[in-house]
């Protein structure tokens, strides 16, 4: 007797996109005081794009336009919408509610941000297969998006030539077929939070005094760069032995693993305790630098579009971020 094959999710699409302004590791000589020998040999970064007079929405907005196209889905078949980001445009409303507008997706449908600073994306992924798996959505379009341009201090040489600006987009869609989103995992640990935030706008009310805020002087993102490294490497490391294991594979099993793009001596270091070959790791770091949560799907949207990921192919995300947060999927392709 057949029965019906449970509830799967699949990537149906997907798109990226980065502003064109270029800025060099030369260029950021110019401005604090470091070298593009220092940045290329300690964090494999050779240039960064940056947005120019442009919100998150708008780039979220132009990487899921070409997600769309590329599922060949119609805005008005979309039923959800969720964006990780840590730059929205306005405290509220959310980039997903600006994003909604922006394409014509239909009113009513649920549409909402996570705030898991660079595992944004794949929190969204991990929030979006639930409600389709669950039912609650048949198509869902996730974003990871940010300015960070905007939050670092162009001042601090220690963090300044890391970031770049960008976007990328998935749709995720129901199946019953075989493969698709195999399983997601995603943890968070606040009492690390020093190793890595952004305070934001200082403000307070006027019955607090002057205590409300821990730096009121300094609203830029602020990182412990050693510390930060060596968990990064730690708990990616353990994310990408937790989807393998929950799936039965083994790191020979992956076709592509697509970690964030933080480092390449953190991927570097990735690489070499899961015993991985070049050819299993992605990285396009030299060109992007470190774009937060859109760093995952704009490395996907390159890897398909560049036939690095071939039907059937294991495909593996692994992610590490302020909160601290990490995060991981398992994807037969
Ligand atoms: O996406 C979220 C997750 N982010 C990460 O995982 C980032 C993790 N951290 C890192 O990638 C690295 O720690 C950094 C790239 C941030 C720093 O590299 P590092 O090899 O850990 O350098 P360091 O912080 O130990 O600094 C070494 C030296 C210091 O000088 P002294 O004290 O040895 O004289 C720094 O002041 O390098 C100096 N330095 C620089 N020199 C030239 C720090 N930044 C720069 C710079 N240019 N931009």
């Amino acid at each position: 007797m057949s029965s019906a094959r449970a509830l799967g999710t699949r990537i149906a699409g997907c798109g990226s996109y980065a502003p064109s302004r270029v800025v060099t590791n030369a260029d950021i000589e110019g401005m604090v005081d470091t070298t593009d020998a220092w940045i290329t040999a300690r964090t494999g970064i050779r240039q960064r794009r940056v947005a120019m007079n442009e919100k998150t929405s708008e780039v979220a907005s132009k990487a899921a336009r070409v997600a769309l196209s590329d599922a060949g889905v119609e805005p008005g078949d979309i039923d959800l919408v969720v964006t990780g980001t840590v730059t929205p445009d306005m405290v509220f409303p959310s980039t997903s509610c600006f994003v909604q507008a922006a394409l014509g997706l239909r009113p009513g449908i649920p549409a909402f941000d996570v705030s898991a600073a660079c595992s944004g994306f794949l929190y969204a992924l991990d929030v979006a297969d639930k409600y389709v798996r669950g039912g609650a959505a048949k198509k869902a379009l996730v974003i990871g998006a940010d300015v960070f341009s905007r939050i670092v201090d162009w001042k601090d040489r220690s963090t300044c030539v890391l970031f770049g600006d960008g976007a990328g987009a998935v749709v995720v869609a129901a199946t019953r077929g075989e493969g698709g989103i195999l399983s997601t995992g995603v943890h968070s640990d606040g009492r690390k939070w020093e190793m890595l935030y952004a305070p934001g706008v200082a403000c307070s009310n006027p019955f607090e005094g002057k205590k409300h805020h821990p730096n009121p002087h300094t609203p830029y993102l602020k990182m412990k760069g050693n510390e930060t490294f060596k968990v990064a490497v730690r708990t990616m490391l353990s994310a990408v032995e937790e989807v393998l294991e929950a799936n039965g594979l083994k790191p020979g099993d992956i076709s592509l693993l697509i970690p964030h793009q933080a480092n390449i001596r953190i991927m570097g270091a990735i690489q070499e305790r899961l015993g991985l070959s070049d050819g299993q790791v992605f990285s396009n770091i030299d060109r992007y630098g470190n774009t937060s949560a859109a760093s995952i799907p704009i490395a996907l949207d390159e890897a398909v579009r560049s036939g690095r990921i071939k039907k059937g192919d294991i495909v593996v995300f692994v992610a590490f971020g302020g909160g601290l947060t990490w995060a991981s999927a398992a994807i037969r392709w």
